[in-house]
């Protein structure tokens, strides 16, 4: 078996001719490791979607080469397919089919017939059983999400690409899709995701890459690249206070107001908040509202793309 599940080399791909010319993707390299969960993050329009439509042979990339379980996805579209389970948008459930139906029809275009009781088990799995013979249309957002999940994994797939699986999810049932992607990681399957998330990211993948216009920006191991970005962690407490006064706080590396908040990033937030209670008192002031934040993805995001995400 390949060492990688996934691997890419320079892949550029290309929207449109002339000036309406968008380039979706820009050299992309990256390489994913069999049996882990790999994240694909990055701002709207960053090339997700387009990458994975690459790798699922798709969308033609006008440069570069990619190799699905090292199957080389241009030369052999239809080995390489055999390889992977696709989440399908919400969208594209027919929403006259029950579930079963759906199950069934996209086995069907991959050539694999599972028995009655297959699908059943498997619809089982994801909570689907009460529904199986409920129309999509009739199903809530979370449900047919997990169905999109189990059409996915009916041909048994090496690896599994799911293109925001928790997006207008509840925060319950997004927690309860995440348990399911790993029992799928579990199972030695690769599972490629994108979302918007840095929390989702951090909690799921072993190795996260941040796209930005067309761009891989960075590619790590979410702690790797919190690590590397020597961020330290921040107190922030409602105080009236003045940056200045507070410098001398023990700990303090930086300080700023934000409001009614001061933010003080430094090297030991304990020792920090004992001289700021101390300091406090001298002047005669409240500390109120103490959180510590440790530096997450979410800053690592920020620094290498400019932005937040909503
Ligand atoms: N069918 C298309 N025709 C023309 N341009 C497209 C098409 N699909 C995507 N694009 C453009 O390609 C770029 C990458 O889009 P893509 O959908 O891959 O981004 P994304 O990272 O998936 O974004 P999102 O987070 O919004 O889903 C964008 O500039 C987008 O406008
Ligand atoms: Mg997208």
């Amino acid at each position: 078996m390949a060492t990688w599940a996934i691997q890419t080399w320079d892949v550029s791909a290309y929207y449109g001719k002339g000036q309406r010319r968008v380039e979706a993707l820009k050299d992309v390299s990256l390489q994913v490791r069999q049996g882990e969960i790999f994240g694909l993050l990055g701002p709207n329009g960053a090339g997700k979607t387009t990458l994975l439509s690459c790798i699922e042979g798709l969308h033609r990339p006008d440069r570069g080469s990619i190799c699905v379980a090292g199957v080389d996805v241009l030369r052999n579209p239809t080995q390489a397919k055999r390889r992977l389970g696709v989440q399908l948008q919400r969208a594209a459930l027919i929403e006259g089919l029950t579930a079963v139906e759906l199950v069934e029809v996209y086995a069907a275009l991959y050539d694999v017939y599972p028995a009655r009781h297959a699908i059943m088990a498997l619809l089982n799995r994801f909570g689907l059983a009460d529904q199986a013979h409920k129309r999509a249309k009739q199903m809530s957002g979370g449900q047919q999400q997990r169905l999109a999940l189990a059409i996915a994994l009916v041909t048994d797939p090496q690896i599994v690409l799911l293109d925001e699986p928790t997006e207008g999810l509840d925060p319950h049932a997004r927690r309860a899709l995440w348990a399911m992607i790993r029992t799928i990681r579990d199972e030695s399957r690769t599972v490629v995701i994108t979302t918007h998330r840095m929390d989702e990211a951090e909690s799921l993948c072993g190795q996260v890459a941040i796209m930005d216009a067309g761009r891989v920006v960075a590619c790590d191991a979410p702690g790797q690249m919190i690590a590397a970005m020597d961020a330290r962690p921040v107190l922030r407490a409602a105080v009236e206070l003045s940056a200045e006064a507070a410098q001398p706080l023990d700990g303090a590396v930086r300080v700023r107001r934000s409001g009614e908040y001061l933010e003080v990033e430094t090297t030991d937030p304990m020792a920090t908040l004992q001289s700021l209670y101390a300091l406090a008192a001298r002047h005669g002031r409240a500390v109120r509202d103490i959180t510590v934040r440790q530096p997450s993805l979410e800053d690592v995001y920020l620094r290498l793309t400019g932005r937040t995400l909503g």
